[in-house]
């Protein structure tokens, strides 16, 4: 009997996402039993019954494309806006599942999609997901797809500062995504030779960046590359924010709304002065060493673009085993990458969970090593 197997894609898109869908719906089509449905803009699409046909044809000229042709969204299915409220349609979504006949869903996406994905197993639903994000912060997995083009990206970036940087004698922050994990910036900051990285797992001290950029003056370097994550804070910022999130929780563990939407604000406006966080970062280094500084933001650009080689093998063997998984019955799991092989990690071992780096990451030592300020010492 014919097996009708769904996909979407959700969250924040990343490279690899169509090699990801082109390895299922080949490996779904080549099996000879299975039929492939997408759906356009994640949970969304699902919700309103959008879908794409994911054919042959579709399938055979996506492998090198960035982007997702199926489209994404951060929408949960739980909390939906639609019509000006926000609604929960996990209803809707499991009759459109059924209405497609569906044997299994695809979720591919990173933390937030396996939380998603989970709930609506947990509804019955025959779920697998696949995780891919920049960030590379899933748990449960040895790495995500998507986040080696962007440590690319961003690599090539650093390189291309360091010319100019050298040039006008400059200090150049350069800020990454890779919301509050540091992998994206601590392996471009290693692999472009970054002078100083700042990571969020380690809370850093200006004085002790400045004094970094200067022992680099006085052996008569007067330009430093810094390479700082967007959820990097200094020791004062991470503070406030660990101070605010614990009240945070206190108010609601007691039930106090009032004393919750106070911190809610609070919490808001720290949000609102971090946004300029690498400008505020580079004229403080400026004051402190007398040198220029300028910043580059790399933003999106890290999620665009053609998926580098090794993403576009993971995509396809994640996608691959996904469909193994699928003819051995196997749901409620993500597909994980674990060595040279995969391992169905059931979903709830996945969620609420995040993957930091590690203080004692070989990587963190090896930066050390190399003479690499951390921002601590
Ligand atoms: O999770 C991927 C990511 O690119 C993060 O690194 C970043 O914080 C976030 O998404 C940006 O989201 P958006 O594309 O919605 O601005």
């Amino acid at each position: 009997m014919t097996q009708h197997i769904g996909i979407l894609t959700s969250g924040g898109d990343t490279p690899g996402l169509n090699a990801a869908i082109r390895a299922i719906g080949k490996s779904a089509l080549g099996s000879g039993k299975m039929q492939v449905v997408g759906f356009r803009d994640g949970f969304r699409g699902l919700m309103e019954n959008r879908t794409m046909r994911l054919d042959r044809d579709v399938l055979s000229s996506i492998l090198t494309l960035g982007g997702t042709i199926l489209g994404t969204s951060r929408d949960k299915p739980h909390k939906m806006p639609v019509g000006g409220t926000v609604m929960d349609m996990t209803d809707v979504i499991c009759d459109n599942y059924n209405r497609h006949n569906l044997d299994a869903l695809v979720c591919i996406g990173g933390g937030g999609t396996q939380k998603n994905a989970y709930r609506l197993s947990q509804r019955g639903l025959n779920i697998l997901t696949l995780p891919k994000t920049i960030d590379n912060d899933v748990a449960m997995t040895d790495v995500t797809f998507g986040f080696h083009t962007a440590m690319e990206i961003a690599t090539e970036a650093i390189d291309r500062l360091h010319s100019t940087a050298h040039s006008h004698h400059r200090i150049i922050v350069v800020e990454m995504m890779g919301h509050n994990a540091g992998w994206l910036a601590l392996g471009a900051g290693i692999a472009g030779g970054a002078d100083v990285i700042l990571i969020p797992e380690i809370p850093y001290d200006p004085i002790k960046v400045a004094e970094a950029i200067r022992q680099r003056q006085l052996r008569g370097t007067r330009f430093s590359i810094v390479a700082v994550a967007e959820g990097a804070m200094s020791e004062t910022d991470s503070k406030l924010y660990t101070d605010l999130k614990k009240k945070k929780s206190e108010a609601k563990e007691n039930s106090d709304g009032k004393k919750k939407k106070k911190i809610e604000e609070a919490l808001s406006e720290f949000y609102q002065a971090r946004s300029n966080h690498a400008l505020r970062l580079s004229k403080q280094l400026e004051e402190m060493t007398g040198l220029e500084a300028r910043i580059t933001i790399l933003g999106h650009l890290q999620r665009g673009g053609t998926p580098s080689a090794i993403d576009r093998v993971l995509a396809t063997r994640l996608g691959s085993a996904c469909v193994q998984y699928i003819e051995q019955g196997i749901s409620g799991v993500m597909v994980a990458v674990r060595g040279e092989g995969t391992e169905a990690v059931p979903l709830e071992q996945v969620v609420g969970k995040k993957r930091f780096v590690p203080a004692d990451h070989a990587l963190i030592e090896s930066a050390r090593r190399v003479g690499t300020c951390l921002g601590d010492v």
